[in-house]
């Protein structure tokens, strides 16, 4: 089995003085649990913050990219310049970037590639809405944005399931809802990858926090959890890493 990803998402929250005071209060109180992984997507701005002031051992990222290489693309940050600050990840295609800035699946897939090819590793964020849950059509909606979005990218992925409908409502998903998907996301990667398909970690993501984590990711196929509103302070970040054990 891969390591466990306790993935933080911080949106947009934390000036790079506020990243430098999360990360201070973090190195002085993490302690490291075996098997599992912790990694902070935070602003493009923060990054060289938390560079400089994280614990050893945990990694970031950013929570979005360029889907091209370099240019005139004003505002854009590109997967080279990501990877330049040590960043190890880059969120692609959350909901929010999908909702707000109409991304569709072949930019995601597009950054994706360009993330890959500069050596970061990103987390694809796939999941369905309140309307198509409600009709029962969650798997088949959530692996044709699967396929659109992993269309011509490598295994060195990571997935992140978040239903929108509990994103930011404190609406969980069950632990076994999150493994319907994980399941079928999984055999669904199986398909495109082969057996690199069983070290593809598949996340979830959606109002996780200390109390809910453990059921969440003791699900076969869920092997870790994409975090944001209980990733913003450090208390809830350890308790989170904690009830990993
Ligand atoms: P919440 O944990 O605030 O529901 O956000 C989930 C999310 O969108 C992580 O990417």
């Amino acid at each position: 089995m891969p390591n466990t990803l306790l993935a933080l998402n911080w949106k947009m929250n934390k000036t790079p003085t506020e990243a430098r005071a999360w990360a201070e209060e973090l190195k002085e109180k993490y302690v490291p649990v075996d098997g599992v992984e912790l990694a902070v997507m935070a602003p493009a701005l923060d990054l060289s913050s938390l560079a400089a002031n994280l614990p050893a051992g945990v990694e970031f990222g950013g929570q979005d990219v360029s889907e091209h290489e370099s240019g005139a693309y004003t505002g854009e940050i590109s997967a080279a310049m990501l990877k330049d600050t040590g960043a190890t990840y880059v969120v692609i295609g959350h909901s929010e970037r999908r909702d707000y800035h109409q991304e569709t699946d072949a930019q995601v897939a597009a950054k994706a590639k360009q993330a890959q090819a500069n050596g970061l590793v990103p987390i694809v964020c796939v999941g369905e809405k309140l309307d198509v849950r409600e009709k029962g059509e969650q798997v088949a909606f959530t692996l044709r944005q699967l396929e659109g979005s992993l269309a011509g990218v490598g295994a060195e992925v990571v997935v992140a399931y978040e239903p929108v409908w509990a994103i930011g409502t404190g609406k969980t998903a069950t632990a076994d809802d999150a493994e319907e998907l994980a399941a079928a996301i999984r055999e669904a990667l199986k398909q495109q990858y082969g057996a690199k398909a069983g070290s593809i970690r598949i996340l979830y993501g959606g109002s996780v926090k200390p109390e809910n984590i453990a059921e969440i990711c003791s699900k076969p196929n869920v092997n870790g959890a994409l975090v944001g509103g209980a990733s913003l302070k450090v208390p809830d970040v350890l308790g989170m890493n904690a009830a990993l054990k």
